[in-house]
């Protein structure tokens, strides 16, 4: 293989949460994997961001571990990629303040997911969570990458990182490079299994509507055998069949058959046969990922060997940004 000498860098990070779903894997796990060989890749397990929604210690503590080993179970690989704990590099920390000196009031009270989340927790709107997009631009700039993978929900805050990007460097001279989201060729949108107008979430009430990725063959399969469809047959995308539409991106996503192919294959099949080949095909693809990390998670020591070297490699650079951030505005470094 020809290496590249300087390759484009990719970051990424993602909340520790036990249950990281089908959704997770298939529209942004996955491409993590794939993007690894192509570019120098960054990814961390957001656990400064998890705090900004009430915790208990003990099952945050055993999430970021969980977290952490799934990713390594999915087959992010600490050769290839650098994979740390958020809170293990104070730099982002300590960034983000920096930054939050540089970020107006006004523009984090527009993002929407503040306004949807201090909804949804009325009882705890603290100034974290209010600043939360300015601890992810931290996370980001640290690293200086040219691409940033981020879902839909969170396009406006990497909106607001280049913006704070853009102004910090016009103030203080060149930090930070603006970096772009990355939108991925393949990577599926998918829905929830009981009402596919809404995305795939783990916070769903209804433990039917979404597949966790260390769902065991069985709850798999009967998940997607009581997966909604319609009453009208027909296996094939379309805008009134959200739910076939969901089952076949979720498909074709597994399998890495076209969207045609799959609608050719299933042609005059029932529904019943073809929720089941979908129920089979993802819990093929889980089930090595479960034995994985099973394993993985057994051995704690190595697992913190990884995360603390991992850690080390990524303060190595972020320290460098951070420095040269201080020095701009006039600290003594
Ligand atoms: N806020 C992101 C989410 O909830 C996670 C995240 C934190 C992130 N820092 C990041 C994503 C930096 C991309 C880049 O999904």
């Amino acid at each position: 293989m020809s290496e590249t000498l300087e390759r484009k860098r990719v970051l990424s990070c993602i909340q520790p949460s036990g249950m990281l779903t089908l959704g997770n894997y298939l529209g942004a796990l996955k491409n993590w994997v794939k993007m690894q060989d192509e570019f120098e890749t960054t990814f961390a397990v957001a656990d400064l961001h998890a705090i900004t929604v009430r915790q208990e210690p003990a099952k945050l503590r055993s999430q970021i571990y969980s977290t952490y080993a799934l990713m390594l179970a999915l087959g992010l690989d600490p050769e290839k990629s650098t994979m740390f704990i958020q809170s293990h590099v104070p730099e982002h920390a300590c960034l983000a303040w920096v930054l939050s000196c540089n970020t107006q009031f006004g523009e984090m009270a527009r993002m929407t997911q503040f306004k949807d989340k201090s909804a949804k927790h009325a009882d705890n709107i603290n100034v974290g969570l209010f600043s939360y997009p300015v601890l992810m631009a931290a996370d980001i700039l640290l690293y200086k990458p040219d691409f940033v993978p981020v879902g839909a929900d969170q396009k406006q805050h990497l909106e607001i990182a280049r913006d704070i990007a853009i102004r910090f460097n016009r103030l203080y001279g060149d930090v930070f490079t603006v970096p772009d989201a990355y939108i991925p060729k393949t990577g599926a949108r998918v829905m929830s299994l009981q009402d596919p107008e809404k995305k795939m979430s783990k916070s769903d009430d209804n433990l039917n509507s979404f597949v966790a990725i260390l769902d065991d063959k069985d709850t798999v399969i009967r998940k997607f055998k009581r997966a909604i469809t319609d009453s009208e047959g027909g296996i094939y995308v379309s805008e009134d069949k959200k739910g076939v539409s969901n089952l076949i991106t979720i498909y074709s996503a597994v399998t890495g058959k076209t969207v045609p192919e799959v609608e050719k294959e299933f042609e005059g099949k029932g529904y019943g046969d073809f929720k089941l080949a979908v129920g089979e095909a993802v819990a093929d693809e889980l089930a090595p990922i479960r034995e994985r990390y099973n394993k993985i998670i057994s051995d704690k020591g190595e697992l913190e060997r990884l995360f603390r070297d991992g850690a080390e490699r990524a303060e190595r650079v972020a320290r460098k940004t951070c420095f040269k951030a201080m020095k701009k505005v006039g600290f003594v470094v």
